[in-house]
């Protein structure tokens, strides 16, 4: 019996690197990459975050200038976190005129008009019980935290953002933003909402980043299940309902059937966050020598927007945007 000779042979259009060009079917863009940015009080402040080497916690001058070189090198844009000089029982520096935020905001609308600035809407950073909400009878107050992420979008909107991104997780939280960003006259301001964030400890080292680290339980009655799928939809389909103009998957790479599914669903433009944890895997892994951190971050990258990402939110971001360059 003679060995059959295939007819089809796929590996014809792998032959070459002009020929693989030809038939890429995903290319990465750093103009799709979000770049996390954490902002503390200050100036000249670059303070290392340990469990995520290459991230540091900046003041605001610093901040600028880390915008400045990741828009030189075509980043989409920056999303900020910040860390209030005090932090009380409602968060309130999250919403105050002067907040760390809105500081940022303003310095970085000055003196880079033309870059999309994202805020991160929530309140577990400045709050002294590092939950998402205020507390009451031991659990978070759903209603009365929608009022404060209201305060706190206007107040990142006066500033200057174009697109404010809750995180919390809240019930009825993307209306009660529309709702209070279109009272100031913000209909311009669009909502990216982690409509789909999973209770995940990949948000580990973001805690030394962030200091929001809960004093006590854990997110779990508002962060959604993680073995939850059918969810996801119910979750994303109420933000589209709530008037969403983006939605996030959250975290990343355990939950690429999350996105793939959604891109399914959904034809509104969908991000995926590449969190903490992911970063400091890859970081950790690469430092022993065990991966070549290039190649493992440009592949995860494009396995994200494979799986349907229009958006990728990552601390490669930067980096990512570096050797993009530099393989053209
Ligand atoms: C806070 C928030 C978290 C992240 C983004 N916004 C942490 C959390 O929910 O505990 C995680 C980001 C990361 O791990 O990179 N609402
Ligand atoms: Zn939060």
């Amino acid at each position: 019996m003679s060995t059959p000779i295939p007819i089809r042979r796929p590996r014809r259009l792998r032959i070459n690197n002009a020929i693989r060009n030809l038939v890429r079917e995903t290319r990465l863009d750093a103009d799709d990459l979000i770049q996390p940015m954490f902002i503390v009080p200050g100036s000249g402040i670059r303070k290392p975050v340990a469990s995520m080497p290459g991230v540091c916690q900046v003041s605001v001058d610093q901040a600028v200038e880390d915008a400045r070189k990741a828009m030189a090198l075509g980043v989409g844009g920056v999303i900020l976190f910040g860390i209030p000089a005090s932090k009380d029982a409602l968060g309130s520096d999250a919403w105050s005129e002067v907040g760390i935020v809105q500081q940022a905001i303003r310095a970085m609308r000055n003196a880079l008009p033309d870059m999309a600035i994202l805020a991160d809407t929530c309140l577990c950073e400045y709050t002294d019980h590092g939950h998402c909400g205020p507390v009451r009878g031991g659990g978070i107050a759903n209603d009365e935290t929608l009022e404060l992420l209201g305060r706190t979008a206007i107040a990142q909107a006066r500033a200057g953002a174009d697109i404010v991104a809750p995180s919390g997780m809240m019930d009825g939280m993307v209306a009660a933003i529309r709702e209070a960003l279109d009272s100031e006259g913000f209909e311009r301001v669009s909502i990216l909402s982690y409509a789909v964030k999973y209770a995940s400890a990949y948000y580990g080292p973001f805690r030394d980043a962030a200091e929001n680290t809960p004093s006590f339980g854990d997110r779990r009655s508002y962060q959604m299940d993680p073995a939850n799928r059918r969810e996801a939809m119910t979750e994303a389909q109420l933000d589209i309902d709530e008037g969403a103009d983006m939605l996030m998957v959250k975290p990343g790479l355990a939950y690429m059937d999350i996105l793939g599914a959604l891109r399914q669903t959904t034809d509104l433009p969908l991000a995926i966050y590449s969190v903490s944890g992911e970063y400091a895997m890859i970081k950790a892994a690469a430092e022993r020598g065990w991966i070549d951190e290039q190649r493992v971050v440009m592949e995860t990258l494009t396995g994200f927007k494979r799986a349907g990402a229009d958006l990728i939110l990552t601390y490669h971001a930067t980096q990512a945007a570096a050797w993009l360059t530099t393989a053209k």
